[in-house]
């Protein structure tokens, strides 16, 4: 039984950046409800009522991992990580993105599968194999048949995007090879209960897993968690490390590890949920205090990172150009558009200083660190950055 345990209102798809403002766009943004669940048999959190996949990862899919510093880094290393740990002959990624993991695997062992088509071009031009298409068991067979069973498959931030996890986990056990290993991370719900990150919540992050609802969904198809990491990456990720039952790897003590962490953190009891929501609602007045508080000083606000989150954070909280001015975000494909729901107008970066800027929040806190590095001097020069997780405060 799936029981509701937070309703963040009626929100756009994120990823939908308006090209301008009139009244036939506004007719046509689409909005649903994003209420979410907890599954009290399995442990699952998810959204009540998901988006359908083919509206949200079309052929003008904005996102590009590659544009994050950090997250080129990191994946570089995790890539050089599995290279070595597992000495793949095979590998495949699902949800390769512009090829920020691919890129760092040798072009013929390696097959990519990504369905927004634009994004899938991008890496099939630079001669990888990729399939633009969405993580099915009809896929799975035809890349059986043409390549062969499959040493690695790694996944980021993509297996959480699917609303059905039991195809997802099929799939998958179709094409590893006996001793293969699928190795997927995804933000985590213990990080999103500790830092009170309610705006992981939105439409492609159809579920946040804990390690206890993955290890019970992976039963029923003989795979099993050998070991998992937690990680920084997106404000706080758990990575996977999953292979048959019938394989030759142990599994690690840390599996045992975050398993007791989740059950004394009682990621298994709706209450905890319960009691997280009563501090999501806290939060957005918080915010909505805070940012009144500085338009009546008149002070100049921005946003930094036109990000997916923050999409949740300004409809949840109904905050608009009465309350930011605009957002500055440095992916190309978002600069000169409007944000989803609330249509604020998205920036290239600016000079702080020159725009006279005030206060930014860090619709990308997950980079924050990146972020304020970059912005040394806007910080000198006494401008400050607002923030909303863990709380709502100024950041000193
Ligand atoms: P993400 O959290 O969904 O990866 O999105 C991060 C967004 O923040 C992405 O659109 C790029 C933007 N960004 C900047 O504009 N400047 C920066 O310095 C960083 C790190 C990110």
């Amino acid at each position: 039984m799936k029981k509701i345990f937070l309703n963040l209102s009626k929100q756009p798809i994120t990823n939908s950046y308006l090209k301008n403002i009139n009244s036939s766009t506004l007719k046509r943004e689409f909005f649903y409800n994003l209420s979410i669940v907890f599954d009290l048999n399995n442990y699952l959190v998810s959204i009540k009522k998901p988006v359908n996949p083919e509206k949200q990862y079309t052929d003008t899919y904005a996102h590009r991992a590659s544009q994050s510093k950090t997250m080129n880094l990191s994946f570089k290393k995790i890539a050089n990580k599995l290279k070595k740990k597992f000495r793949p002959t095979l590998s495949m990624e699902i949800g390769s993105n512009d090829g920020v993991f691919l890129k760092n695997f040798n072009k013929n062992n390696i097959i990519a599968v990504e369905p927004c088509k634009n994004l899938a071009k991008i890496t099939n031009k630079k001669g990888y194999l990729t399939y633009d298409k969405f993580w099915d068991v009809n896929l799975a067979k035809q890349i059986l048949k043409k390549k062969g069973k499959v040493d690695l498959i790694y996944s980021a931030n993509t297996i959480s995007h699917i609303p059905n996890l039991k195809e997802v986990f099929k799939a998958v056990s179709i094409c590893l090879s006996n001793n293969g290993v699928f190795v997927f991370e995804d933000p985590y719900i213990g990080s999103v209960i500790k830092n009170n990150s309610y705006d992981q919540f939105y439409d492609e992050h159809v579920h946040v897993f804990s390690l206890m609802a993955i290890s019970n969904l992976l039963k029923a198809h003989k795979l099993k968690i050998i070991d998992t990491e937690i990680l920084s990456t997106h404000g706080g990720s758990i990575r996977f490390y999953v292979a048959k039952n019938d394989s030759k790897y142990k599994i690690s003590k840390f599996v045992k590890k975050i398993q007791n962490s989740e059950i004394r953190g009682k990621l298994n009891k709706f209450s905890t949920y319960k009691k997280f929501s009563l501090r999501v609602q806290n939060s957005k007045k918080q915010l909505v205090k805070l940012l009144k508080k500085l338009n009546e000083k008149n002070k100049k606000v921005i946003s930094y990172g036109a990000t997916y989150k923050s999409a949740t954070v300004f409809n949840y909280c109904n905050i608009d150009k009465r309350l930011i001015d605009y957002v500055v975000d440095s992916t190309k494909n978002k600069q000169w558009k409007y944000t989803p729901g609330k249509h604020l107008l998205i920036k290239p970066p600016i000079d702080m200083i020159k725009e006279k800027i005030d206060y930014a929040f860090l619709g990308a806190w997950n980079f924050s660190k990146e972020i304020m590095n970059k912005e040394k001097k806007f910080i000198k020069n006494g401008g400050k950055f607002i923030t909303h997780v863990p709380k709502v405060k100024i950041l000193r």
